[in-house]
Parts: structure tokens; sequence; C-alpha cells
């Protein structure tokens, strides 16, 4: 099943089969036609009745977030010229939304910018020096950047407090959302929620070609969504049961507030979504106000866009993973309300082997049978438990205009990884004496388990055993395509796309994937390397919990 040819693009280019006329009534198909599978009794109901987990009258209107040239998550142009990042801790008045109480802080061309986004070119020169002004030690890294080992921040070397790092390297990616965030081992998981994550804008020709086509102004009609959960007024304290199952908050945040709402008009927006909380990951759909679910178009994932668009209603986005989205409102009437939403799904904590069949999680929000050794968890349960619904975000339909641009058929020509020559390499994802493994080795700083000679494909198998949880892995250096995915839970089964048992979200380059318990993924990747010496990288769970606690592996490249 190996085999390599990409027969992606063909089935659904008729992208948005809707037309514009029958905004609503052709939304209202797509739920039909995406339900069958959907078994499970209580669910039709859950997301009809699903606007009343909306935060309702009593919460106050919040608009969102949405990043300017400068403040917080400012869209920052770096052109040829060095940066200096502090990373301080942010009290009031400092900039950051409020309950983050760390930031990077920015001054460049007399603006000042809170977890600036970085807008490069591919190809061009990124200095970057970073200030450690913490109380303990940090390092940044270049999430999804290709970049050598002295480069890539992850944890070989860091900066103590009160010491500096210097990045210089060339911007070598595709055109994609790309994020930074620290990397010292151990203090990853609180260091990113306490506040310290950002993005990384890269724009080649493929992208300004869309962005023509479509008449895209960022901070307009393209805009970013980073999705994050928190707890309200505690910072960050993991106890045993976050340390097994990460880090869960009761509250999501879109853009650092909750329940805000985006004025629009009728046309086509294009998100571009980030999954930085700690360890939730979500099921991501849009709807209507009347629960309808809408269709909206996938352009890209974590590393850069599709060859073509396809049509989409949904899709799983795990810790660190992004997707570029287009939605068209077209033919919205004004005072429509669209809402992002997450879907109920069995988040499948399911470490002490419990059948999946055996317990409503979307009821009990965890796979915690009462005989558990881990039931001491669902003591102290967050209120919102992974898998549960909840809308996350509301656009309302202010203004009607002339739009009459359309989606091109063709994006960019992703390089597809020649898997024909290689050598696999099985990784098992599992849990033993405490901690979450990787071949059932925990991290060791200096260890490099798996080494890869220079410019070799490898074609990786990750298992994840059955009793286990959903693993969020990531491979930094490399980005790679994903090859099959076999024995997968039932909930992915809708979400399939191909015979080959993917999803549209594999379709595309990827960084991190999602692998369910009981799954296999085999993915692709091209070890070609152009820095000299050996290179050490990174491979392990984003879930951020998980990577303090061990779940990592030094990569060598040599
Ligand atoms: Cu997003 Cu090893 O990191
Ligand atoms: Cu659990
Ligand atoms: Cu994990």
């Amino acid at each position: 099943m190996i085999d390599n040819d990409r027969d992606c693009e063909a089935a659904n280019n008729a992208t948005m089969s809707f037309t514009r006329r029958n905004f609503l009534k052709s939304a209202g198909a797509f739920a039909l036609a995406a339900s069958p599978a959907n078994a499970r009794p209580g669910q039709v109901e859950r997301s009809k009745t699903a606007s009343a987990d909306w935060c309702g009258s009593r919460a106050p209107a919040t608009p969102l977030f949405v990043p300017r040239e400068s403040g917080f998550l400012g869209r920052l142009v770096l052109d040829d010229e060095p940066l200096t990042l502090r990373v301080a801790p942010a009290n009031a008045g400092s900039g950051a939304p409020e309950g983050l109480v760390q930031a990077y802080f920015a001054r460049f061309r007399g603006r000042d910018y809170v977890n600036p986004t970085l807008v490069l070119r591919t190809d061009q020169r990124v200095r970057v020096e970073l200030v450690n002004h913490l109380g303990e030690a940090t390092i940044v890294h270049w999430h999804g950047l290709a970049v050598d080992t002295r480069n890539d921040g992850g944890g070989v070397t860091l900066a103590a407090p009160g010491e500096r790092y210097a990045y210089d390297f060339r911007a070598r990616n595709r055109s994609s959302l790309y994020w930074y965030h620290p990397h010292p081992h151990g203090l990853t998981a609180g260091q990113a929620y306490r506040g310290l994550f950002g993005l990384i804008e890269m724009a080649d020709g493929d992208d300004a070609r869309l962005r023509a086509a479509l008449d895209l102004v960022p901070g307009k009609s393209e805009i970013p969504l980073v999705l994050q959960d928190r707890r309200a007024g505690v910072s960050y304290a993991a106890s045993d049961a976050d340390r097994m199952h990460g880090f869960l908050g009761e509250t999501v945040r879109v853009n650092g507030s909750a329940c805000a709402h985006l004025d629009v008009a009728t046309r086509i927006y294009r998100f571009r979504v980030l999954n930085a909380s700690n360890a939730r990951t979500y099921r991501l759909g849009w709807r209507t106000a009347s629960g309808k679910r809408l269709p909206c178009t996938l352009i890209g994932t974590d590393g850069g866009l599709l060859a073509a668009p396809r049509a989409c209603t949904e899709a799983f986005l795990a810790t660190a993973e992004r997707l570029d989205l287009l939605l068209d409102l077209s033919d919205a009437a004004i005072g429509d309300a669209v809402f992002l939403e997450t879907r109920a799904f069995d988040p499948m904590h399911m470490e002490t082997g419990a059948e999946p069949a055996a317990v409503d999680h979307a009821a009990m929000g965890h796979g915690a049978a009462a005989s558990d050794p881990h039931a001491a968890h669902a003591a102290h349960a967050p209120s919102l438990p992974e898998g549960v619904a909840r809308a996350l975000l509301k656009l309302r339909v202010r203004a009607k205009i002339a739009y009459t641009a359309k989606i091109p058929d063709r994006l960019s020509s992703p390089p597809a990884v020649d898997a024909s020559r290689a050598v696999e390499r099985p990784l098992r994802l599992g849990f033993a004496k405490g901690r979450w493994r990787i071949n059932d080795r925990v991290f060791a700083i200096g260890e490099t388990p798996i080494e890869v000679a220079r410019n070799s494909v490898e074609t990786w198998l990750i298992r994840n055993y059955f009793k286990s949880m959903p693993h969020a892995m990531h491979l930094h250096g490399f980005s790679f395509d994903v090859l099959e995915r076999e024995t997968s839970p039932d909930q992915l089964g809708e979400l399939r796309v191909d015979e080959r048992g993917r999803l549209a979200t594999d379709l595309g380059r990827k960084d991190t994937i999602l692998v369910w318990p009981g799954e296999s993924v085999r993915v692709a990747v091209d070890f070609s390397c152009p820095f000299p010496g050996e290179q050490t990288y990174m491979f392990h769970c984003h879930n951020l919990e998980h990577e303090d606690g061990g779940m990592m592996l030094g990569v060598k490249v040599a």
C-alpha cells in the first residue's frame, strides 16, 4: 500500500458545490450528507441545541482581537533587519491579553510588539537576538522551519536568565503559517501556557497569487485564529493527572478572548488557524445560527498550500497543527450569524484500556472508569472536558458587498517525497512506569536514539497502542507527507477521503500529526539536509505535558 502516486486532487475539485443562491439551504444538505456515520444517539440533538453552549446574552460582547501593525500579535515585517526579542514577565499594561503573565516583547521601527507575528519572505535572511529576562532558562524554537540545529532552538542550548541567544538563518520554507514557542526541556509547557507563543507568516509567490485572486488583506479578510484553552485565575500548575493527560483549560480563547465576535461582509474570508493549546484537540467546523453545518474550503495545512482547494465540513486540529481555510459568505444575508465551533468527539483517553463504546465521553468527559487507577483525575477534571461541543467564535454578517472572486483551481505545486526507496522506521507510542514513551524510551539530553542518514528518505510508521490516548507527533527540521492511516478509530470514518484512510488534512505538508489510540500512521520524510556537519533535531509529542515528561527523542542526521 505504500505506492506514492498522488491521487488527491481530482475528487473534490468541485470545491464549493453549493450554489451561491442557496447559502443556508445547501448548508443543511451538507449536514445531512455528513451525518450517517454520526450514528451516536444524542449527537444530532446536541448539535441542534448547540447555540446553548454559546456565551449567551450574559456575556459582554467582545470583538475578536485582530492583529494589527503593532501590539499583541502585531505583524512585524522583518525584511532583512535584525530583531531583538525580549522574553520577560508581562504585567498589566504591557499589552498582553489578560491572563498571560510572560510574553515576547519587541520594538521595531518605532513600534512596540507583544508576541509579534514575524512576517517573512521565503528565502530571506532572519536574524533574531533573544534576550532572556525571565527567572529561568528558555530558548525559542521556530516550529516548522527547516533550519540547522544551532538555529532550531530544540533545547540543546538554552539562554540562562540574563543571557542572550542569537539566531541567524535563511527562511527556506514554503509559504504557510508557522509559529514559535519556548523549548527548554521540562519547562516548555509552563512557559508556553504563561504566554510565550507567536506566529510566523511566511509568504512566497503562491501566497501572493492567492491573495490577489481573492482580494485577501491581512487583518481585514485574512485573519489568524489562535486557539488556546485557559484556566481562570490560576497560573500554570500541572497536577499528576494533567501530566498524564495534558493540561486542559476551562475556556477556549481565540486570539486571547473567549466568546468573541467578528463583523463580516458578504465575501470570502481566509482564516489561518493555529492550535496553540498545551494539550487540547479540537474538531473544528462552521455552522449557522440554527445549527446547520456550513462547508468551508481547506487550502493548506502545517507546511503550506495544497495543490488544489478541497471542500471540507470539519477537521480535527491537534496541538501545534495549523489549518488554512476559506469561508465563503457571499450569499449570506445581513443579520446572519455563523459560528466556528468545536464538535463533540470521543477524546479516547484509554490509558487503562477501557473499551471506547463502554463510556459516554461526551457526557463524562473522560474514559476514566470507576476501577481506573487514574480515576482521581475525574475529581480534578476541568469543567470543559476534551471532546465537548462548544462554539468558539461568532461571525456577524453586517455588510452586503459585491464580491465575485472565485477560488483558483490550482493553489501550488507542493513537492512530493519520493518514498520508492525509503527505509521504514517503526515508532511505537505507549505508556509504561508512569511515563509516556516513544519506542519504550524517554528523552535524555545528548542521546539520539533515532539516527538518520543525511539525504536519505525514510518512512516512519508511527503506531499508537490501543491502551493509550491520542498523541500529536511533531518532527523538527523536516516536514513530511502522510502516506496512509490504518486501524483508525470509527470517528475518523466520515472524514476519510481516500482508500489509504487519509483525511483531507493529511493531503498537505505536515510537521505535526495526530495519532489516535490503536492507529498507525505512515509518513514519508526526506532528510535532505544542506547544513554541513552532524545535525540534531527532536521528535516528540506536542501535548506539552507529554513533551516535558519525556515523550521526546533526539534525532541525529549525519
Ligand atoms: Cu512546536 Cu518541539 O515543538
Ligand atoms: Cu483522561
Ligand atoms: Cu502525547
